[in-house]
């Protein structure tokens, strides 16, 4: 009998269309409790899209999001919304609220949640410290550098307490050695938080730093899945093996 209650997350079968074409077509992706899989596929393959059908932002025309052994999306219809699916994104271009301060921007992530004030006040403190910008809580986006931008949209989706982390190619046009850092934070959270995490990305440093696991989204498809060790020693698509190429090159 198929066990679906271990397994944190199960898509199956999606099916989305903007207009006519379609983006994703029979896609299905399965992620482990605690796992932190690379997703990778060519620029307009609809990584975005599928993150954000996971986490309840988008609905396909057919198909299922099961998280936790629940039906969250089933064809057309949001079963669970957004805020309580457990799951939280970081998307690809931060969508900081310039008008407010790193605090107000996570007070307002969880806004959901229907938390205390208490509850509120003492999440921001404990992900701003977790995150190591405490000393940036009352400055807004704007008068951050780039690395403590993606701090602060980090410690919004964290501040959540996710099982699920979404991270859309947060770290792009980091340079390396904030990237490393990053990398270094994120990968010491997960291990202290036990959240998994789908990590959109074409750099093979994120992927080493981060992923246990790697998949390629192809022809509205996930073509390739596997640990990322066996898709090295062996991989089968064509973004895989060009991947795996630029990575031993290192
Ligand atoms: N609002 C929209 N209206 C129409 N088409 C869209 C819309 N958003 C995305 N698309 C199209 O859907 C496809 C998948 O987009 P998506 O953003 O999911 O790709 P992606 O893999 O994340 O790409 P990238 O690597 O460039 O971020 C693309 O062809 C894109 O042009
Ligand atoms: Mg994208």
């Amino acid at each position: 009998m198929e066990n679906v209650v271990t397994r944190l997350l199960q898509c199956r079968d999606l099916l989305f269309r903007f207009g006519e074409q379609p983006v994703l077509d029979g896609a299905a992706l399965d992620v482990e409790a605690g796992e932190s899989l690379a997703l990778l596929g060519k620029s307009g393959s609809g990584k975005s899209t599928l993150l954000r059908i996971i986490a309840g932002l988008e609905v396909p025309e057919r198909g299922e999001v099961v998280i936790d052994g629940n039906i969250a999306t089933s064809g057309a219809r949001l079963l669970i919304p957004p805020h309580h699916r457990g799951v939280a994104m970081v998307f690809q271009d931060l969508a900081l609220w310039p008008n407010l301060s790193v605090a107000e921007n996570i007070r307002l992530g969880l806004s959901g949640l229907r938390l205390s004030r208490r509850e509120c006040d003492e999440r921001i403190e404990d992900v701003l410290r977790l995150c190591e910008i405490d000393d940036l809580a009352r400055r807004r986006p704007a008068s951050l550098s780039g690395g403590q931008q993606q701090r602060v949209a980090l410690a919004r989706a964290l501040a959540m307490r996710p099982e699920l982390l979404l991270l859309d190619e947060p770290l792009g046009g980091l340079d390396l050695l904030t990237k490393v850092s990053v990398l270094g934070q994120l990968a010491r959270l997960r291990h202290e938080l036990g959240f998994a995490v789908v990590l959109v990305t074409h750099d093979s440093v994120e992927v080493q730093g981060l992923c246990d696991s790697l998949a390629v989204l192809e022809g509205g498809r996930i073509v390739e899945r596997g640990r990322l060790e066996d898709v090295v020693a062996n991989p089968v698509s064509e973004l895989g093996r060009a991947f795996v190429a630029t990575m031993l090159q290192m």
